[in-house]
């Protein structure tokens, strides 16, 4: 739009004839005068349109809240007694000259000018694009961004570089279960969608990239909880040639100086972060992620931990043998020769940690196995059979034969990281568009039917 300025430049254009456009916020008719607010992406400014501008009086008593309009007016100062102070826009107003409705809108489902925490999640789902347009989940999206950004400068400024890998790939043992996609060419095939770049990772610092990341979609089709999403996002990373008190001091500084720069309000209760095995943990907190706040009730108080030294095995609850973080975690030096002997497996130990902030899991990672032979040995004690592990790990063994550099990572989750620094009771507040506990799209009605030409072009037929 031509000559348009923003709401927040405002304040630059004092005395002057602008033009802007947005939102109307909410509008006061007020007989003789008509006062709105309009809203832009950069914020609100009070409409007045005085008796005189008879056009666009005429206008102003037709306009809603939500309407779509591109406005015409002198930026004024306000009167001593009406200024707003430390609001945008508090100390100027706009005279408006003229209006012109781009767009109309019906009554929104709910008020828009308010905090829509309290309206049933359901109806916030259905019309997400309004709920997106209030401040706090402006705010929340913004921050998000901002969080992201910074991660990936921190990222480039260290020599890492992002790379994007698969979306269609074959599983990946994260623990979960998957999502997967039909094959149109091979009837009876089907990709999985990544629970985590986990082996791509891996297999990029055998390809000699040395420094990985990626801001990555992960999906895993689990029950969903207030800080779990069958989609979320990870700012997956991985290094080789790197011990694991490197991957502590790089997190732990990058941590650092996000609050610094992005929430200077607020304050960590420790530094450097305290640090305990997670055999400890459990004994002290009977938890392996500790709330380790002073005070609980401080929004700015943000308690970082590291639980070192995982179990490398466990057993699921259907008496499974599985891996606590994945197989691909290397063994502690001191628990290698009950590894090898495949004794006393409950108390291995792996090189494995997480970050823990505020009673939340923000992060798992661990040094990586990178030798065939051990990798093979996590195998047979996984009771993976030579086949199976052919079939479903073949190209990492293969790969660790092509000069694999020790190497290891981390994955801090970034739904959970926004939630917490933006304060929220959940990450579906920090996510543009969350799905709902039972993992459906409310707005978009997924998951729905295909089509029976679809159904047939997979090779799918439905049972009852
Ligand atoms: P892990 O499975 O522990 O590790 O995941 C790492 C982090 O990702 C976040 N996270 C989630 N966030 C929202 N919804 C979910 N369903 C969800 N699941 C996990 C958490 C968690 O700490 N590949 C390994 C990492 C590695 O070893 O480098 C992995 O994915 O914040």
């Amino acid at each position: 739009m031509k000559n348009r300025i923003y709401l927040k430049d405002l304040k630059d254009n004092v005395g002057k004839e602008i033009t802007v456009a947005g939102w109307v916020d909410v509008r006061r008719d007020q007989g003789k005068m008509v006062f709105f607010d309009m809203r832009d992406m950069s914020g609100l400014v009070q409409c007045v349109v005085l008796p005189s501008h008879a056009e666009a009086i005429e206008k102003a008593k037709e306009i809603r809240p939500e309407w779509v309009l591109k406005v015409s007016g002198i930026v004024n100062k306000r009167p001593e007694k009406n200024i707003k102070q430390g609001v945008l826009n508090g100390d100027v107003e706009l005279e408006v000259t003229g209006i012109e409705v781009l767009n109309k809108a019906e009554t929104t489902p709910f008020q828009i000018n308010e905090n829509t925490i309290g309206v049933n999640e359901d109806i916030r789902m259905k019309y997400k694009y309004l709920d997106l347009r209030t401040e706090r989940m402006q705010k929340n999206i913004r921050m998000r961004d901002k969080i992201i950004t910074f991660f990936r400068k921190y990222m480039h400024d260290n020599d890492f570089i992002e790379i994007e890998t698969p979306i269609m790939m074959k599983g990946t043992p994260e623990g979960s279960r998957e999502y997967v996609v039909p094959s149109r060419l091979f009837h009876g095939q089907f990709y999985v969608l990544p629970q985590s770049p986990q082996q791509f990772k891996q297999l990029c610092m055998v390809a000699g990239f040395e420094k990985y990341f990626q801001v990555a979609r992960c999906m895993r089709d689990e029950d969903t909880r207030g800080d779990r999403q069958p989609e979320f996002t990870q700012l997956d990373f991985e290094m080789s040639f790197v011990t694991q008190e490197d991957v502590l001091n790089y997190t732990e500084g990058m941590f650092i100086e996000l609050i610094k720069s992005v929430y200077p309000e607020k304050k960590i209760s420790q530094v450097p972060f305290p640090r305990m095995s997670y055999a400890e943990s459990m004994e002290k907190y009977g938890s392996d992620k500790p709330d380790l706040r002073k005070d609980k009730n401080d929004p700015n108080e943000l308690a970082f931990c590291w639980v070192l030294d995982f179990p490398m095995f466990e057993k699921t609850d259907d008496g499974e043998l599985q891996a606590v973080h994945h197989p691909f975690c290397s063994i502690k030096e001191e628990d290698k020769e009950k590894f090898i002997k495949g004794e006393d497996m409950f108390s291995i130990r792996a090189n494995a940690y997480d970050l823990v902030l505020n009673g939340y899991e923000l992060s798992s990672g661990s040094i990586r196995i990178h030798e065939r032979d051990i990798q093979k040995r996590v195998f047979e004690l996984l009771k993976i059979s030579e086949e199976e592990q052919q079939k479903k790990f073949g190209h990492m063994l293969e790969a660790f034969t092509y000069g694999a550099p020790p190497h290891g990572g981390f994955a801090p989750g970034i739904d959970r990281i926004v939630m917490i620094l933006q304060n929220e009771p959940n990450i579906r507040e920090v996510i543009a568009f969350p799905k709902t506990g039972e993992g459906r799209d409310l707005m978009m009605g997924a998951p729905a039917p295909i089509s029976e030409k679809q159904l047939k072009e997979l090779g799918i037929k439905l049972g009852k």
